[in-house]
Parts: structure tokens; sequence; C-alpha cells
């Protein structure tokens, strides 16, 4: 059976990128976005791209308008895929609620769990449905995108920070509890990623702090892309791992600035 990758939050920036190594590499694609028009847009240019490629696009949101998990959606999705013999043999968790500006003292805690909802429990759940499959097939893998954020903390995002160690602990459980079953599941933490984001506040992005590394460069989506590809189809005897993509930006006590 052909292998297929299902890649969420897969219609712009990093998503795209994993999309594009997963087609190039030959796997049947699965993406989702929230957005209908969104993904009937990427489907339709990633068909364009890769035509001898099966890659299809959903539209999924982690949460209802009661700002819960979308269990439902999910369970929608997988039977779908069922009933298409679709099968999951890699998951790759890439979409994040990024939980920008949440202040201890001026959000409430609805904000805050909105941000552990979608990157906590809609992840997890995303991996129940994919797993019970991956079991009854013999096997697969689950990636998560996380962030260096797990271990070193940045201001005014204290939701996504925390969420992101939340996701490398369910990374861990999940191994631990999965491997008997040939499920392996690992997570990428890149570092500051190249995204749209750079286009849209340039100045901004210039001075950022996150530049000043060893290797004094961010990554570009192709960079975690491939250590994610990495995961899914090279590392048969690694689970539970953790792979750094961040040009050496944690290993450091003090940032490297260049002189002017
Ligand atoms: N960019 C960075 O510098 C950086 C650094 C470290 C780690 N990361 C991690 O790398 C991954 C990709 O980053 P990125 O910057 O490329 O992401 P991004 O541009 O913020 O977009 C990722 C996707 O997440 C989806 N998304 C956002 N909120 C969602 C929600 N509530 N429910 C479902 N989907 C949602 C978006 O879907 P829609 O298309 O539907 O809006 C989008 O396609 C994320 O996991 C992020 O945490 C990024």
């Amino acid at each position: 059976m052909k292998k297929t990758v299902l890649i969420t939050g897969a219609c712009i920036n990093t998503g795209v990128a994993i999309v594009e190594k997963f087609a190039n590499e030959g796997y049947d694609v699965v993406f989702t976005g929230r957005n209908l028009d969104s993904v009937s847009t990427a489907e339709k240019q990633y068909q364009e791209k890769f035509p001898n490629i099966y890659i299809k696009g959903y539209a999924l949101r982690s949460l209802t308008d009661e700002e819960v998990v979308d269990e439902k959606a999910v369970e929608d999705l997988f039977e779908k895929l069922d009933k298409d013999e679709v099968f999951i043999e890699t998951l790759v968790l890439n979409a994040a609620d990024q939980g920008l500006g949440i202040k201890i003292f001026e959000n409430s805690l609805s904000d805050f769990m909105r941000v552990i909802h979608t990157n906590v429990v809609w992840n997890y759940c995303l991996c129940e449905h994919a797993a019970k499959r991956m079991k009854k097939n013999g096997g697969g893998n689950i990636v998560f995108v996380n962030s260096n954020t797990a271990y070193r903390a940045i201001p005014d995002r204290i939701a996504y920070v925390t969420s992101k160690g939340g996701q490398l602990g369910m990374m861990r459980a999940l191994a631990l509890d999965l491997g008997k079953y040939n499920i392996r599941v690992n997570a990428v933490l890149p570092g500051m990623i190249r995204t749209d984001r750079w286009e849209k506040n340039p100045e901004f992005y210039a001075k950022v702090p996150s530049k000043y590394t060893p290797i004094g460069d961010v990554a570009d989506g192709k960079d975690i892309a491939d250590a994610i590809y990495y995961f899914a189809a090279h590392a048969r005897n690694t689970t539970g791992a953790e792979l750094v993509v961040d040009g050496g930006n944690t290993i450091q006590l003090y940032p490297i600035i260049p002189e002017e």
C-alpha cells in the first residue's frame, strides 16, 4: 500500500514546505486547514505542482463555536478516510494556535484554555484516531511540530509556551504507550522559521533576537520539513526523541550579537 501522510495546518507557511517535501518523496498527501476556500485554493496549487501525486485537502477546525475540541469533526474525517481506503501511515501535527500577546493579568482563562485546547487536546484527539488505524495496519508514526519555546520561554506567550511543553510530555507518553504497536512518536523543535510574517513586518524581523545564533540565520520551512521527514521515513529505531532545528539558539547562555 502506498504511504499516506496527514499534515495539519498546511495551507500556508511551514505546512506548505512539509506537503512539498512528502509529495517530492512520492507520498500520498492529505492536509487540513480551517477555511474551506483556503483549503480548495491550496489543493489546486498542490495538484498543479504535483500532478502525479494524490493530494487532498480537508477543512478541519480544532474547536467548536463553544471553544471546546471538535472531536466529532476528527471522527468524521477519519471515517471518511476509511471509506476512501486511505490509511494515514504518518501524522504530522503542524497546526498551532500561536497564542500571541497573552498576558497573565489582562487575558481571561478562556484565552489561555483556547490555546491549550488546540495545541494539546485537539492534537491528542488526532493522535488517538490515527493511532487506532496504525495499530490495525501494523504500525505508523507521528511527528509533532513543537518549538524550542518548550525549553526556553518567550514574553507574552504563556499559553503557547505551556502548550508546547505539554506537547513534549504527551509525545513521550504516546511513544511509550504506542511502541508495542510499532508506532513511533517524535518531535521537531523549530526555533524561529521564516514565514509570510517576515514579509508583512520586515522591520521587526530584521532585528529579531532569534537570528543571533551560532549558525546566524533562522530556519526555512524546508529545514523543518527535512527534519520531520527524517523521523517519518528514516528513523526506524527512534521514538520519543526531540530534534531541535534552531541554528543552535537554545544552547547559548548569551546570544551571539554580530558587531555592526
Ligand atoms: N514560525 C515560527 O517561527 C515557529 C517557531 C517555532 C515553532 N513553530 C511551530 O511550527 C508550526 C508551524 O508554524 P508556522 O509559523 O508555519 O504556523 P502558522 O503560519 O501560524 O500556521 C500554521 C497553521 O496552523 C493553523 N491553525 C492556527 N490556529 C489554529 C486552530 N485554532 N485550529 C486549527 N488550526 C489552526 C493555521 O490554519 P489556517 O490555515 O486554517 O489558518 C495554519 O495553517 C507550528 O506548530 C508552530 O508552533 C513555528
